[in-house]
């Protein structure tokens, strides 16, 4: 197996002048690859060079991963403070955030947590696999004071050492305005979906102007997401004429262009692949041949505002459709 150097793949700094790779793997399985196709990737990823794992207790592999970190501290492979492990907590673990990280840190077997996320901003929870148009009658609007209270359990985590940073995920600028005045530790990433028709560009630069580094999800535009996300007028991004022409002049994937796209501009791309070719060349791609300016403004183009996971099942009783979970006219809606 190629092996990249992890010394040459580029860094972010966080707002605290901490670092972190420049691109991650993720790890969801998107209900089609079981969690030992991912676990393996997971193992493969980290002789190939990746250092940054994008990881949840939801995605139900947890504990085949931490099979894999243990196997590769052992081996000698790799050593814990060479990784960096970002882990999610679900949205029935709000009250109870400490349960969950340690058990994230026993499925991981890894010690603490560098990066523990709030997954979604509402404590709205609902089955795994259920249909997009099934309600949870328990299910609320957002609330900055439950937002809070979820955060104040991570910052008690940080301040005991079990979590290195906090991370917070599928955000609104609305959302961010009304909770960041009330947290003691900033959070240093958030991560939203990113891809070449959905860019987020105001979201991103608000994250950018506020010193919280972006994570972008979904960075080929999920072309294996559950079938529950996918509609009739969605977008393949990397089937459009641009992404193909730009990755037939590289000679590349026009998945590899994305991902080279997400990295330019500055996100954190998480791309996922149990291939080992496909997250080989993931990571390769952002060592070398960077794309030329003429070609990052041919993608900025192709922004079309289609945002895949909507999010349906986190909506509320009285809520009309799933952009009221967005709060698109700059206001939280309630
Ligand atoms: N915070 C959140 O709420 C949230 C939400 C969604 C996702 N995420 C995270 O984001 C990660 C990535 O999202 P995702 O897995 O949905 O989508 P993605 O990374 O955009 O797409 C993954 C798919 O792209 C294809 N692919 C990957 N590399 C390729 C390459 N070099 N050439 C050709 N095809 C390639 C693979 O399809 P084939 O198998 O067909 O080759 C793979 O299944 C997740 O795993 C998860 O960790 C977070």
């Amino acid at each position: 197996m190629e092996f990249i150097n992890p010394s040459i793949v580029p860094q972010r700094t966080l707002f605290n002048g901490d670092k972190m790779p420049a691109i991650g793997m993720g790890t969801f399985g998107s209900d089609r690859f079981t969690a030992e196709q991912v676990s393996a990737a997971v193992a493969g990823a980290i002789r190939c060079g990746y250092r940054l794992f994008d990881c949840a207790a939801c995605y139900g592999n947890e504990d085949q991963i931490g099979e894999v970190f243990k196997g590769a501290f052992d081996e000698g492979v790799v050593e814990r403070k060479e990784l960096h492990i970002m882990t999610k907590v679900w949205n029935d673990m709000h009250e109870r955030v400490e349960e969950s990280c340690k058990k994230s840190i026993v499925d991981l077997q890894c010690d603490y947590i560098d990066t523990l996320f709030i997954h979604w901003p509402f404590p709205n929870y609902h089955a795994p696999h259920c249909d997009v148009d099934s309600r949870n009658p328990d299910s609320k609007p957002f609330s900055v004071e439950e937002f809070v209270n979820t955060y104040r359990q991570i910052e008690k985590l940080v301040e005991e050492g079990l979590v290195k940073y906090i991370g917070i995920s599928n955000m609104t600028i609305p959302k961010l305005e009304a909770v960041l005045p009330e947290l003691h530790i900033h959070p240093s990433v958030c991560e939203m979906e990113l891809h070449p028709c959905f860019q987020q560009q105001e979201l991103f630069d608000y994250l950018v102007a506020h010193e919280i580094q972006p994570i972008g999800f979904m960075p080929i535009g999920s072309p294996q997401r559950p079938e529950r996300d996918m509609m009739p007028e969605d977008v393949a991004d990397i089937q459009t004429p641009e992404m193909r022409a730009i990755a037939e002049a590289h000679g590349v994937h026009p998945a590899v262009i994305a991902i080279k796209w997400a990295a330019q501009r500055g996100q954190i791309p998480i791309p996922f692949s149990v291939h080992e070719n496909e997250y080989v060349s993931n990571l390769k791609c952002i060592t070398e041949d960077p794309l030329t300016e003429e070609e990052m403004a041919s993608i900025a183009t192709l922004e079309k505002n289609n945002r895949l996971v909507k999010g349906q099942v986190f909506l509320w009783e009285g809520a009309d459709d799933w952009h009221d979970l967005w709060d698109e006219d700059g206001v939280i809606v309630e």
